[in-house]
């Protein structure tokens, strides 16, 4: 069995052998020593070229321990050129489509197994409620329900199923559940800064994802950067012993971030010496430790010292032993396989998969009726179809996000210039832009004309000089980038001579990721002076303006798009209004371009759902919809704290009714009809018809709020949710199923508990309360 394989191999490693099974190291280095001095356990950032060298050297080594090979396939195979790179993990989360997600981690578990990588650092559960925070866009947004689902789903595309028993197929990969936890929640959202998190706070929100994962067999967690209550979670006995591994039964493998376990000697000082360091991450519960060189004499130093003991060591050990024994490394090392690379690296097989999801992950916010854009207006079943049979037009295409096929794939996409083998990125020929898809989709006698418009940053030298202590290059940063009056100018005449304006503007990846922060949420460079031009435009000459917001995250388009916002409009929350229509796009990786010029032409419908908040304005922030209850109005004097675009908004191109909420016999309304107990189960259902004369896709939302807590709580949150197609006029019964014990409120013991009481059922369109219907229940 794996245990006695486990024991047989342990009693047979010396100490040093030990702490090098529990070491990763940056595959970038010197593999030689990592391998032969260090019998480092695990490396990442290796390049499959590398991987047959590092086996060569693993057969020199006394034992021939195999690598486990840790790689970063964030949202598809993020290093591997010509790969299937997906919509980010923000963009996955608009399709509110679990299944489709898991079907897109299959593909990369695919990808990555086929070139020798054995697990990868995905998903993230981190929840996004502090935007300005560089990784947003890795996140699945704002809500841990959704979060659940969606994390859920990638881990089972990625291990296709339990990776902490049993074995793991041969084109299986294993997941990493990361930050664990609360790592997103830091201070002005500034990366890895001091979060304040007490254990109430994260067991009513951070904890519950990560649970589920931990319980459906994600492989390995990935602990975050910072504190809790004073303690790194690197050294948190509480969280990683304690709840994960205690209170969960947890039995896969933990690893830490990148060098915690260095910087908290050298950056945070929360250890004197590299061998204090080692010991308390070991007795907290660590199993590998990222790129922490220093752990080799640290951890061997505090065993000399009695600070740590061989045998805290072996349960480390073993449960890195049992990840290799799963993957069967021992047997085959599952060294890259040029012919099932050929087969499965960007296959088209997997570009389809990748353009239905990169369709589903875009969101329609705003619409004037200047989509579907088509000949004459006209507004049938499909745009290019109509458009075909009408007289020419002429597209004014804008912006530097309409041809930027790097920053087009978002962060983690061999663009960000960690990855010394990869410089330029991902092949031209294998990014569709929106630049590309106009011209390819739209008829031969109609023009698109391209004009930049505007630019985002300027590349300069990092202020820390031009390479790394260690010789590598570092690369250059982005600031903010002037406003180019010819480069407006050239495309407002275009913009001019055109039938439709199609502007799309966002971030870039010098300005999103690890350690990339920014202080404000608006457009960058010359993108807001463009947009107001371009508005003028519009307004002046009435032609439909577009705009397609392509950023990693929630930006703010200026009050020429938007309107003023309600910024100084004392305690009104006055709808956004001014011009045109406007998508939003988040890094929506190689097909992007494709699905968003299908959604303008009206050949694919838009069916993408906010999973997170969009503020007016970012001194709103944190704007999430499930804050908790207070007083006063818990808003600002000079602006409203309606947000700008709601948690679940998103329009397509037909309209939705929803009739009553129906609770088992009980119909809704406020009568309170129907009771349960606490072990039972909420069976409702609510009609939802298609009023449009287009078929569409409608994401039936279910909240549930506890009317009276006796602690402060949220007023509502999501509980479930279905996505349903439906052709015209069609009306289709959604059946829910909530479980009482999830209607539960967290005490200020930070335990869960369900209150006895009287509870809303709300159910429709999106978390604005004027979208619900409702219907309430009693729980005794
Ligand atoms: O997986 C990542 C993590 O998300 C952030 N720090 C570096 C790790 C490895 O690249």
């Amino acid at each position: 069995s794996v245990d006695e394989r486990i024991a047989d191999l342990l009693g047979r490693m010396t100490l040093r052998e030990k702490i090098g099974q529990m070491m990763q190291l940056d595959a970038r280095g010197d593999l030689d020593d990592e391998i032969l001095r260090v019998n480092v356990g695990s490396i990442l950032h290796t390049s499959p070229e590398n991987l047959y060298r590092a086996a060569d050297l693993v057969k020199r080594t006394r034992l021939q321990i195999p690598l486990i090979i840790g790689e970063d396939l964030i949202h598809g195979y993020s290093f591997y050129p010509g790969a299937t790179i997906f919509p980010e993990q923000l963009g996955m989360a608009v399709s509110w489509n679990p299944s489709l997600v898991e079907k897109a981690a299959r593909v990369t578990a695919e990808e990555g197994a086929s070139t020798g990588v054995h697990w990868t650092f995905s998903p993230v559960l981190c929840i996004a409620r502090d935007t300005r925070w560089g990784r947003v866009g890795e996140t699945f947004g704002e809500d841990p329900h959704l979060i659940g689902e969606m994390a859920s789903a990638m881990v089972r595309g990625y291990q296709k199923g339990p990776a902490t028993a049993g074995s793991l197929d041969k084109d299986a990969i294993l997941a990493t559940a990361k930050h664990f936890a609360g790592y997103s929640e830091t201070q002005g959202g500034r990366d890895a800064s001091e979060a304040d998190l007490s254990h109430r706070k994260l067991a009513s929100w951070f904890l519950p994802p990560f649970e589920r994962v931990a319980k459906e067999g994600c492989g390995t967690f990935m602990l975050g950067y910072e504190s809790i209550e004073g303690v790194p979670v690197t050294f948190n006995k509480w969280l990683l012993s304690d709840v994960l591994r205690g209170e969960w039964g947890y039995k896969g493998t933990l690893i830490t971030d990148w060098d915690n376990v260095g910087r908290s000697v050298w950056e945070q000082k929360v250890q004197p010496d590299f061998a204090h360091a080692a010991a308390a991450a070991v007795k907290a519960g660590n199993d590998l430790v990222m790129t922490t060189s220093q752990f080799y004499d640290g951890a061997y130093e505090a065993i000399a010292a009695g600070m740590l003991t061989e045998a805290e060591l072996d349960s480390a050990v073993s449960r890195i032993l049992a990840l290799k024994f799963r993957l069967g490394l021992f047997e085959d090392p599952r060294l890259p396989n040029a012919e099932r690379i050929k087969a499965v690296i960007g296959s088209a097989e997997h570009g389809e998969t990748n353009l239905e999801l990169a369709r589903q992950s875009v969101a329609l916010l705003r619409n004037d009726g200047a989509l579907p854009f088509a000949v004459g207006g006209a507004d049938g079943a499909n745009g290019a179809a109509n458009a075909a049979a009408g007289s020419p037009k002429r597209i004014a295409l804008i912006g530097p996000l309409a041809d930027d096929a790097q920053n087009q794939l978002g962060d983690w996409a061999g663009n960000s210039g960690q990855v010394t083998w990869m410089p330029d990125g991902h092949p031209r020929e294998t990014i569709t832009t929106v630049k590309d898809a106009f011209e390819a989709l739209v008829p031969s006698d109609w023009t698109v004309t391209y004009s930049r418009g505007a630019n985002v940053v300027d590349l300069v030298t990092d202020p820390e000089g031009e390479f790394y202590p260690d010789g590598q290059p570092r690369p250059k940063i982005g600031v903010s980038a002037a406003v180019d009056q010819a480069l407006i100018d050239e495309a407002v005449e275009n913009a001019c001579r055109s039938d439709l304006i199609v502007a799309v503007v966002g971030d870039v990846v010098q300005l999103v990721g690890e350690t990339c922060s920014t202080a404000t949420l608006d457009l960058l460079g010359g993108q807001n002076a463009l947009l107001d031009a371009l508005a003028d435009v519009s307004r002046e000459t009435n032609k439909p303006l577009v705009v397609v917001l392509m950023s990693s995250k929630p930006q703010i388009l200026p009050a020429s798009i938007v309107g003023e916002n309600g910024v100084f409009a004392k305690r009104v929350s006055a709808p956004a209004t001014g011009t045109g229509s406007i998508l939003w796009a988040p890094s929506p990786g190689m097909k992007g371009g494709q699905a968003i010029a299908e959604i303008i032409l009206g050949i694919t419908d838009p069916s993408g759902r906010l999973p997170i908040t969009f503020p007016r304005h970012a001194g709103q922030l944190p704007v999430y919809y499930n804050q908790i209850r207070g007083q006063h109005g818990n808003r600002y004097a000079d602006l409203t704290q309606d947000p700008a675009f709601a948690f679940g908004e998103g329009l397509s191109y037909t309209t939705f009714a929803y009739g009553d909420v129906v609770i088992g016999d009980g119909v809704g309304g406020s009568d309170g009809g129907v009771t349960f107990g606490k072990d039972d189960v909420i069976r409702a259902h609510v009609d939802v018809t298609n009023t449009g004369d287009r078929a569409g896709v409608e994401v039936v939302q279910a909240y549930v709020g506890d009317v009276v807590t006796s602690v402060s709580w949220t007023d509502r949150e999501l509980k479930t949710f279905r996505r349903v197609e439906l052709e015209p006029g069609e009306t289709r019964t959604v059946e829910f199923e909530i479980p009482v014990a999830d209607c539960s409120i967290v005490g200020p013991d930070a335990r869960r508990i369900v209150e006895p009481g009287e509870f809303e059922l709300l159910i429709g369109h999106s978390s604005r309360r004027e979208d619900l219907k409702r219907a309430t229940f009693i729980v005794k």
